[in-house]
């Protein structure tokens, strides 16, 4: 019998970073050390999350952000945790924050060469039901090493990221990660031991799920397209003889991982006029850039979202990700053609 392959489980998040199993090419040991740091963010979040309903970090604070939400106590401290960590080692620049209407600078260093973007507490409507919320960032080169950070940096098309990932606060936590180059990689953190432990390596998308994710409360403000795909999807889609059935949990990180597992799609579409209610630079690119090392599709329904160049740093756009069959049959619709 061959000797057992050694076992892939006990490798920390910090040796398959610091091993350069991410696959991105040899580091100066900046990047390396910043993708760390996000392991020490998801750490000291989900300690908040996992006590909420006992550290006084459920409800409100009374004020509204530049999203014009009411921002909620784990919103505040998961971005304040996210700043103070980012800050320390000099490696982040500048951060654009759904909680910051404006980009903060974090480090005028010239050796600071990354920027970060950051959805801080995803799906915080869910906080005070204790359903799955989660945190989503994604990391791109400052464009000019010499220069502090600029907000005109940020507005570049996610194809541009160099590494993206989420920390999903479920039934446990999971941090999945990849810089487009090595593949993506989900890590579950194990609390009696403080360390987050390879858990699925090389997390791949099926070609075609079997479940659909979106809000039909919205219908009725959808383009007549979605609402003949919506309609498509429940009667007369087929997937090993039967159609798809319904998932959505409210939270972008929980609906968006159980598509990347299992397959299906997501989508969260334009409504009349608007660009429906994702945001693009740290909503939609992480997620998309994600979706794409996973052999997936991320799309607005007409373009590829990572093509989309943004024009300011909180704007909003239709989101639909998925198996790349299942986000084709949606666009099919969007050109009037299914
Ligand atoms: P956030 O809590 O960061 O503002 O994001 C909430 C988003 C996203 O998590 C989810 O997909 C979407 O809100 C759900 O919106 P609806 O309640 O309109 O479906
Ligand atoms: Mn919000
Ligand atoms: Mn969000
Ligand atoms: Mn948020």
């Amino acid at each position: 019998k061959p000797p057992e392959a050694p076992s892939r489980i006990g490798i920390t998040l910090e040796t398959y970073i610091l091993e350069g199993m991410l696959g991105f090419p040899a580091a100066t040991g900046a990047f390396t050390s910043l993708l760390n740091q996000f392991g020490l963010v998801a750490k000291l979040v989900t300690s908040k999350v996992r006590r909420a309903g006992l550290a006084n970090v459920l409800g409100y604070t009374g004020q509204t952000n530049v999203q014009g939400e009411v921002v909620q106590k784990l919103d505040e401290v998961a971005n304040e945790t996210l700043l103070s960590v980012l800050g320390r080692r000099g490696h982040c620049a500048a951060v654009v924050s759904e909680e910051l209407g404006e980009m903060r600078l974090l480090c005028t260093d010239p050796r600071a060469k990354y920027i970060v973007v950051v959805d801080p507490l995803d799906g915080s409507s869910n906080i005070d039901v204790n359903i799955s919320i989660g945190t989503i960032f994604g990391v791109l080169r400052k464009s000019d090493a010499k220069m502090g950070a600029d907000p005109s940096d940020f507005l570049r098309p996610g194809r541009d990221l160099v590494a993206a990932g989420y920390v999903l606060y479920g039934s446990s936590t999971l941090l999945v990660i990849t810089t487009g180059l090595g593949g993506v990689h989900g890590f579950t953190y194990d609390p009696t031991v403080g360390e987050f432990f390879l858990s699925h390596e090389n997390i791949r998308i099926p070609e075609r799920g079997s479940t659909y994710s979106i809000n039909e409360g919205h219908s009725a403000r959808w383009p007549e397209s979605v609402r003949r795909w919506n309609a498509w999807i429940k009667e007369d889609s087929k997937h090993e003889g039967r159609p798809y059935g319904a998932r959505y949990v409210g939270s972008l990180v929980a609906d968006a991982h159980r598509t990347l597992l299992k397959g299906g799609i997501f989508a969260y579409p334009a409504d009349r006029g608007g660009q429906g209610k994702l945001r693009l630079l740290y909503e939609a690119n992480p997620f998309a850039f994600i979706f794409e090392a996973a052999g997936g599709k991320a799309s607005t329904g007409a373009e590829r979202i990572l093509d989309r160049v943004p024009r300011s740093l909180h704007e909003r756009v239709p989101l639909v990700l998925g198996s790349p069959r299942d986000v084709e049959d949606f666009e099919q619709f969007v050109r009037g053609e299914g």
